[in-house]
């Protein structure tokens, strides 16, 4: 007999509702073959949330969130809000979901399969191997910076953001980032702009010196031009990537496109206790509600939730067994490449939900929470 976990589920705005659905297919399907049962509770955040309670991150939300043993968030955002102030977007929402939760360390990973190679933006040879994981700082820097503003000032306005970065931010993601890559191929490539901002000079100090306790790691630091450069002409010299707010952002989407399609690649972002697991991609309103989207990043970011909140290796392992199994016999959503008939979500869901349960079947994989 085994417990039960309450999750918070947020599907948001545009294609979230439609691959949030396919994830849950999924945690179902771990209970159908005897593992813990899930208990889902559901919470407004983003641009529906702003339509029905004029704001994008309503308090019901963050209780539910507290009392929640993980989250699980669709995406946000959409043209309709978009004239909206900034702080009253549906952006705000998730961010301000992010310093509630205090999930300061983000985890992106991004794995280009062998059988899957051709699917990537880049020529096979190049992107072949590629494993690689970008630890992105989640609470600070200049998303979060003051001052911050539009101004006037003699006659004319100026748009103000800081970028800020103190050393106990920087040394608490920096330990996760040397911690995962001991689990992993032992590198951690820090990617800052210390030729240019102070922040960034702090940021290698303070890095350089959490890399004096991890010496089985191999440290090396890259100006953020040069490592976007780098991601393109050798993306299998990276391990784990360790970076800033802002320059994680902008890298994430970069590498994602080395695996050939954005709706692959889950998230996790994690604190010393919550977990808020979203797929890496966005609300994509142009094919919103019409059973085309990717829910692979979802399913996968379910995995992640596994994985790190719930102690559930084997169940995690099995719903990535599962993904790539799927995507090995070529079902393809249409966002991925090479595939004249694609399926629709729901399809995608349900394959991979039976795949799961197979795979859970098999003792290999089965679904008991490993003891703590
Ligand atoms: C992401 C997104 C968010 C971010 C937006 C939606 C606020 O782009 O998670 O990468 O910039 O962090
Ligand atoms: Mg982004």
């Amino acid at each position: 007999m085994h417990g039960m976990f309450k999750v918070a589920v947020l599907p948001g705005d545009g294609i979230g509702p439609e691959v949030i659905a396919e994830g849950l297919k999924v945690l179902r399907a771990i209970e159908e073959v005897g593992g813990p049962r899930f208990r889902f509770q559901a919470g407004l955040v983003g641009g529906c949330a702003i339509d029905a309670t004029a704001v994008p991150l309503p308090p019901e939300t963050i209780s539910i969130c507290n009392q929640a043993q993980a989250v699980l968030l669709g995406a946000v955002g959409g043209p309709r809000w978009d004239s909206r102030r900034p702080d009253n977007r549906p952006e705000t929402g998730l961010l301000q979901l992010r310093q509630r939760l205090k999930v300061y360390v983000n985890l992106r990973p991004a794995r280009v399969i062998d059988a899957l190679v051709g699917l990537s933006a880049l020529k096979p040879d190049r992107v072949r191997g590629t494993d690689l994981v970008i630890v992105r700082e989640l609470m600070g820097g200049i998303y979060f910076g003051n001052p911050r503003g539009i101004f006037s000032k003699n006659g004319e306005r100026m748009g103000v953001n800081t970028e800020v970065y103190r050393e106990h931010e920087i040394e608490r993601v920096a330990h996760r980032a040397f911690q995962l890559a001991r689990q992993r191929r032992k590198k951690v490539t820090s990617v800052d702009k210390a030729n240019v901002l102070e922040s960034s000079r702090l940021w290698r100090e303070v890095v350089t010196r959490v890399g004096e306790s991890y010496r089985d790691v191999e440290l090396e630091h890259l100006y953020v031009d040069n490592c976007a450069m780098r991601l393109i002409d050798r993306p299998t010299s990276f391990d784990v990537l360790l970076t800033n707010n802002m320059f994680g952002d902008i890298l994430s989407d970069e590498a994602a496109m080395l695996t050939g399609s954005i709706g692959l690649l889950p998230s996790a972002s994690l604190g010393e206790r919550s977990g808020l697991y979203e797929p890496v991609h966005g609300s994509a309103p142009d094919i919103a509600g019409r059973n085309r989207a990717n829910p692979i990043a979802t399913i996968a970011s379910v995995a992640m939730m596994l994985r790190h909140s719930l102690r559930m290796e084997r169940a995690a392992l099995a719903i990535e067994a599962a993904i790539e199994k799927v995507l090995k016999q070529g079902v393809r959503t249409p966002d991925i490449p090479g595939r004249k008939r694609p399926v629709s979500t729901t399809r995608m869901g349900n394959i991979i939900a039976q795949e799961t349960v197979k795979l859970l079947k098999s003792s290999r994989f089965h679904p008991e929470p490993e003891a703590s």
